[in-house]
C-alpha cells in the first residue's frame, strides 16, 4: 500500500481538510527527507541506503505534521518549518530502527516492510540509526533552517533534550526493564512520557521556537504535545492488542508476550482507551489561546487516539 493510501485509511473520524493536510505534509516531509539524505557513491553508500530505507516512503509523519502545524500558528515560512520537521522525523526513524533490533523489541516488520536489520543487517541498522540521529542535528544547525544562530541553538537543545537519557532513550531503557520492574501508574506514565511524549512535545515546541515565541508560549505547545504524546502511546498499546499487522504495518500482540508495562496491562483495555481520549481532550484544551488557528492541532489530538494504524 502506498503511504498516502495508508494514511487515508488511518484517518477515520477526522475532517477531510485535516486528512488532506496530513497527506500533504507527509508528502512534503518525504521530499524534504529525500533531498536531505542524498545517495552517495562508495562503500559508505550502504549506510546512506539504509538511512533512506528507514526514513523514506512510510509512516504517518505525525511529528512533522505537528512541527509544521505549530509553526503555522505563527506564520513561520514552510521552508524553515519543514527542515525542523524533517530533523524530528530523522530522530524518530532512528528510534524505530533501534527499537526493532533483536536486542530490543526484535521486530521483523515496520511500516509494512522488513525492518532495517532484516533488509540490511544488524550492524548496518545500528549505524543507520546513529547517522540519522547525527544528521538531524546537522540539519538544525544549518543556517538554511533559520538565519538566527540563537534560534538554531535553541532548536538543537530542544531536540537533544527530548532524545537523550532524560527523554526518549531514558524511556526506552525503562521500557526494556519494565518486565522486571514493579511499576505504579505514575511510573508507567513517566516511562511513556519519556519514550514517546518528549519527542512529540519537542516537535510542537520547535514550531514556536522557530517563530521566536516567548518561553510561556513554547511551554503551552509543549504541554499540548506531552498530553497528546501520552495519548498517542496509549493508543499504540491499544492497537498492539486490537489491531493486525495488515493494518498497522508492524507485528501486533507483542507487548503482552514480552511482559511490557503498558496502560493496557495496568488498567485494562477499556480504561486505557478512556484515558487516551481524556488526554486527547486535555491536549486540545491547552490550545485555547490560539483560537481557530489551532484547529488542525486540535484534530491531531483526536487523530492520535482514533487512528487505526
Ligand atoms: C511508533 O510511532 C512508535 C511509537 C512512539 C508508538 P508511529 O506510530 O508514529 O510510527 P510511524 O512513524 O507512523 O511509522
Ligand atoms: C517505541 O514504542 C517508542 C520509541 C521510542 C521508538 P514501541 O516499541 O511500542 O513502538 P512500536 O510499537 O514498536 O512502534
Ligand atoms: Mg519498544
Ligand atoms: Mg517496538
Ligand atoms: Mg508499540
Amino acid at each position: 500500500m502506498s503511504s498516502a493510501a495508508t494514511l487515508a485509511n488511518s484517518t477515520t473520524g477526522v475532517t477531510s481538510a485535516f486528512q488532506a493536510e496530513l497527506i500533504a505534509v507527509a508528502a512534503a516531509a518525504n521530499s524534504e527527507l529525500d533531498r536531505l539524505l542524498p545517495t552517495v557513491p562508495g562503500p559508505e553508500g550502504r549506510v546512506v541506503e539504509a538511512m533512506r530505507y528507514a526514513a523514506l516512503d512510510g509512516g504517518k509523519r505525525l511529528r512533522p505534521f505537528l512541527a509544521v502545524a505549530a509553526a503555522d500558528l505563527f506564520d513561520v515560512p514552510r521552508a524553515r518549518s519543514m527542515r525542523a520537521a524533517a530533523a524530528v522525523e530523522m530522530v524518530h526513524c532512528y528510534s524505530l530502527v533501534h527499537d526493532d533490533l533483536p536486542a530490543m523489541d526484535d521486530d521483523d516488520l515496520r511500516r509494512g516492510r522488513p525492518t532495517v536489520h532484516k533488509k540490511f543487517d544488524e550492524a548496518t541498522a545500528i549505524l543507520a540509526g546513529d547517522a540519522l540521529l547525527t544528521e538531524a542535528f546537522a540539519v538544525l544547525a544549518d543556517p538554511e533552517t533559520h538565519p538566527d544562530g540563537a534560534v538554531r541553538a535553541d532548536l538543537v537543545a530542544e531536540l537533544a533534550r527530548a532524545s537523550g537519557s532524560s527523554g526518549m532513550v531514558g524511556g526506552q531503557m525503562i521500557d526494556l526493564m519494565s518486565a522486571s520492574l514493579t511499576m505504579d501508574e505514575a511510573g508507567l506514565k513517566r516511562l511513556q512520557n519519556l519514550k514517546t511524549g518528549c519527542i512529540i512535545a519537542a516537535a510542537c515546541r520547535m514550531g514556536a521556537v522557530l517563530a521566536g515565541a516567548p518561553a510561556s508560549t513554547v511551554d503551552i505547545l509543549g504541554s499540548y504535545g506531552m498530553d497528546l504524546g501520552l495519548a498517542f502511546q496509549i493508543a499504540d498499546d491499544v492497537l498492539d492488542v486490537e489491531s493486525t499487522a495488515a493494518e498497522t504495518g508492524k507485528a501486533t500482540g507483542k507487548d503482552a508476550a514480552a511482559g511490557k508495562a503498558t496502560f493496557v496491562s495496568r488498567v485494562g483495555l477499556e480504561a486505557a482507551k478512556n484515558l487516551a481520549k481524556t488526554l486527547a481532550n486535555q491536549a486540545s484544551n491547552h490550545l485555547i489561546i490560539f483560537g481557530n488557528k489551532a484547529d488542525f492541532l486540535r484534530e491531531a489530538a483526536g487523530f492520535a487516539v482514533t487512528r487505526r494504524t
